[in-house]
């Protein structure tokens, strides 16, 4: 290893370096391995090394080590580090030199000009002026047909929609029926799909968490897709729900050790995000509720979210978890930020969106899940940390 090859980040020292403060980087070194980082020191200096880290461990490591010392300056190094916002990461370490290495497009800027970002959408009429919802409708739970509800609303009135509709795979719901042809279906989803469009802010998303049946072969996240790219949203995002779970008979190979007919297993879920006529969505920071930590860990798109257990309790076949929930309203919306969600269940959406203090409408036909969601919004005190889900 070249010392080129490290990232130098320098405390000086008011004294000179104490016998105490040797051995701590000494135990430093011993601690970590050289490739990644190491310390040294020249009389009045403490110098660190840095390529890779695990900043978690190396934060241990010095409040370890310096527990007795009088004046910590390794406390300053800690904080040297965090003042770094540009790293890569490498197997769930930091890494701060030659990450960027393979960002070779020159006139980055100029070629996606040429190429024109989400070109599909740019052609869109969606009005920019945008509607408080009607009273009646903010924090409600409504039982009916979001298709019929949704048209006694106007344009451009809601944040936030973040739902997952019914796949069509055959489960027991209260008041609706699963397992209809799949042009019916398709046909339905669309038709709700198209007043949430309209519904929307300018600005504003949504986010439709679904998974395909893969054994019907319909890869209905696509077309989910390619329906909102052609009513001119822009696809913004796509998340992986990591449930890591198997769901499906552990002898379904399709065909066992040949490739005649292989049938592949999936243990996730897809979360598709959709913006209306701008990907920013106007809000005042004050009311942003999402941690720098929070932030930092949820833009990588692949969440591992255990699916929801007590499916049981709530009596209804499909939940999902508070937690996707309440990653989706931090991430996205504002405090104050009207949601809605047009397949709402037994309100998954409505109570994470109360707790978290924003407005919210929630829709479903059956009127059983609207009474449940009701219940889970009683007692609920706002701003609840959901940090122990
Ligand atoms: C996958 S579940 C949603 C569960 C919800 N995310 C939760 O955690 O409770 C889909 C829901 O859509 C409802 N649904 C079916 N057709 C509907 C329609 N036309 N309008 C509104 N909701 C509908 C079903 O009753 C079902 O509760």
């Amino acid at each position: 290893m070249k010392k080129e090859d490290y990232k130098k980040i320098e405390i000086k020292l008011v004294e000179e370096i104490s016998e105490e403060e040797n051995e701590v980087i000494k135990e430093v070194n011993n601690s970590f391995s050289k490739e990644d980082l190491f310390l040294e020191f020249e009389k009045k200096k403490i110098i660190l090394n840095l390529k890779l880290i695990d900043l978690d461990k190396f934060k241990e490591k010095i409040n370890e080590l310096t527990k007795g010392l009088s004046n910590n300056q390794f406390l300053e190094l800690i904080k040297e580090i965090e003042k770094i916002k540009s790293y890569g990461l490498k197997s769930g370490k930091r890494l701060y030199v030659g990450y960027n290495k393979e960002r070779k497009v020159k006139d980055r800027k100029k070629k996606a000009q040429a190429r024109e970002l989400h070109y599909y959408a740019n052609d869109h009429d969606f009005p920019k002026e945008n509607n408080e919802i009607p009273k009646g409708y903010e924090n409600k739970i409504i039982c009916g047909d979001s298709e019929e509800v949704l048209k006694k609303l106007p344009d451009n009135c809601v944040d936030l929609v973040f739902t997952s509709p019914p796949y069509n795979f055959g489960l027991d719901y209260e008041n609706h029926d699963d397992g209809v042809h799949w042009e019916k279906y398709i046909e339905k989803l669309f038709a709700v799909f198209k007043e949430c469009i309209r519904v929307l802010k300018y600005g504003g998303r949504i986010v439709i968490n679904v998974q395909p049946l893969y054994s019907d072969y319909i890869p209905i996240h696509h077309m989910i897709t390619n329906f909102f790219i052609q009513n001119k949203m822009i696809w913004r995002n796509e998340i992986i729900w990591e449930k890591n779970n198997y769901n499906c008979k552990y002898t379904a190979w399709g065909s066992w050790k040949s490739p005649s007919k292989p049938y592949l297993k999936y243990t996730w879920e897809f979360l598709e995000v959709f913006s209306k006529g701008d990907l920013k969505h106007p809000g005042d920071s004050k009311n942003a509720d999402i941690t720098a930590d929070e932030f930092k860990e949820w833009v990588l798109a692949k969440w591992s979210i255990a699916p929801e257990r007590k499916m049981k309790d709530f009596g209804h076949p499909a939940m999902f978890p508070e937690k996707l929930a309440d990653r989706i309203l931090k991430l996205f919306s504002f405090k104050g930020d009207i949601i809605l969600d047009p397949f709402n269940g037994v309100g998954t959406t409505t109570k994470v969106a109360k707790e978290t203090g924003r407005r919210y409408l929630g829709i479903d036909p059956s009127k059983e899940y609207c009474e449940k969601s009701e219940e889970r919004l009683k007692n609920i005190s706002p701003q609840k940390k959901l940090s122990d889900l």
